[in-house]
């Protein structure tokens, strides 16, 4: 018979063992999960890296920021952004480029309203800059996604640019070698989308923007939405693309028009919407096929939903309007514009219908090409 002290004692010992390996097995357990993070964190960098050195195929991003994309436990996939990832705190090693996390980013300032990198007037340059020209003069501070961020503070805004497009190639190439150097200066946290309209029917401008909306919140939580014509150049960077507390309407002063405002309750051109006010009017309406109304449309729905609309005033808010051939105007605009009301809360957002073709994150800017369905 064993003796009661000695059974005690191999318990005791039993119990310290068990303690042990549940201690041992949470120490390397979570040493294991560090270094399984920080492994995801240095090959996505590496990616980026070479990618930024053009010879490589794309890494995943989330607006330029390397993200992480592991499967579930439900086999779900979570696609999580690298926390604590920071330009600003990018080194330069001599020979890597090696990007690193930054360990720290309250440390960052909040960015001014008004940013002191604004001169006021404007030089608009007409002349064409080839594709790679423009990536080889943005690309050290630009990132995939035609993205940015200040790197010296946190921007106040986080802005998605949108812009509809078709076959308009020459004024693209501009568009995009003003605005990207107009909204660095204005510290703005921003990307720049250009959602195209794939095939020969007419062009349904306000439902592309509805798209860009819809698109770019599947990339980033954006607080403020600029609707833009890739035709309109702004001159004046005292113009700042951020949200105000009420829609903005801010091509005000258009050179073909003589830089003056063609009537009160225009909201063609460029605007801007924060996410919250845009989904409270349903976005656009998708029933304007071809040139013109649906700008008048989305004025009234503003109106409707107890905006107003806000501008600068014309010595600030003036554009060049660039050469294009003209669209054809839609003959039914007028009655569809007045019926719209009765169909705010059907027809907008929630009857989009589009196939999402492709997805591009080029470095000068985010291409989403779609096709548009009618809505039923
Ligand atoms: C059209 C608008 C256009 C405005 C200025 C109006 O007649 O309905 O779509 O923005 O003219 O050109």
């Amino acid at each position: 018979m064993v003796p009661w002290g000695a059974l005690n004692h191999l318990y005791k010992g039993l119990a310290t063992i068990v303690i042990a390996l549940i201690a041992l097995q949470y120490l390397f357990g979570s040493v294991l999960e560090n270094r399984r993070t920080t492994d995801t964190a240095e090959s996505l960098i590496a990616q980026y890296n070479r990618y930024r050195n053009h010879n490589i195929s794309k890494p995943r991003f989330y607006q330029g920021a390397p993200i992480s994309i592991e499967k579930t436990n439900n086999n779900s996939i979570l696609i999580s952004t690298i926390l604590n990832y920071n330009k600003s705190q990018a080194t330069n090693n001599n020979s890597s480029n090696l990007t690193q996390f930054n360990e720290n980013p309250s440390a960052i300032p909040n960015c001014p309203i008004v940013s002191p990198d604004l001169e006021g007037p404007i030089q608009v340059n007409k002349t064409i800059s080839k594709i790679n020209e423009l990536e080889a003069q943005f690309g050290s501070w630009l990132q995939p996604g035609g993205a940015y961020a200040p790197t010296n503070c946190v921007s106040q805004s986080v802005v998605a640019v949108i812009v509809p497009y078709r076959d308009r190639a020459e004024n693209l190439l501009l568009f995009l070698a003003h605005m990207h150097p107009f909204l660095k200066k204005q510290q703005l946290d921003y990307a720049i989308y250009i959602i195209e309209q794939d095939g020969t029917g007419p062009f349904n401008r306000a439902m592309l923007m509805n798209v860009g909306f819809t698109e770019a919140l599947k990339h980033r939580q954006y607080q403020c939405f600029i609707f833009h014509d890739v035709d309109l150049l702004p001159e004046d960077d005292r113009n700042l693309y951020n949200c105000p507390e009420q829609p903005r309407h801010m091509s005000v002063a258009v050179d073909i028009f003589k830089y003056r405002l063609p009537y009160q309750t225009l909201f063609g051109g460029v605007c801007a919407l924060t996410r919250d006010q845009f989904i409270s009017v349903n976005g656009f309406s998708n029933m304007f096929w071809g040139w013109g109304g649906e700008d008048d449309d989305m004025s009234n729905r503003v109106i409707y939903h107890n905006y107003h609309i806000s501008r600068y005033p014309v010595n600030i808010a003036r554009y060049t309007m660039l050469t294009h051939h003209k669209q054809k105007a839609n003959p039914k605009r007028y009655e569809t514009l007045v019926e719209g009301k009765k169909r705010y809360s059907q027809d907008g957002l929630n009857s989009l219908k589009y196939t999402l073709k492709q997805t591009k994150f080029n470095l000068l800017y985010t291409w989403v090409l779609v096709e548009l369905h009618a809505p039923s």
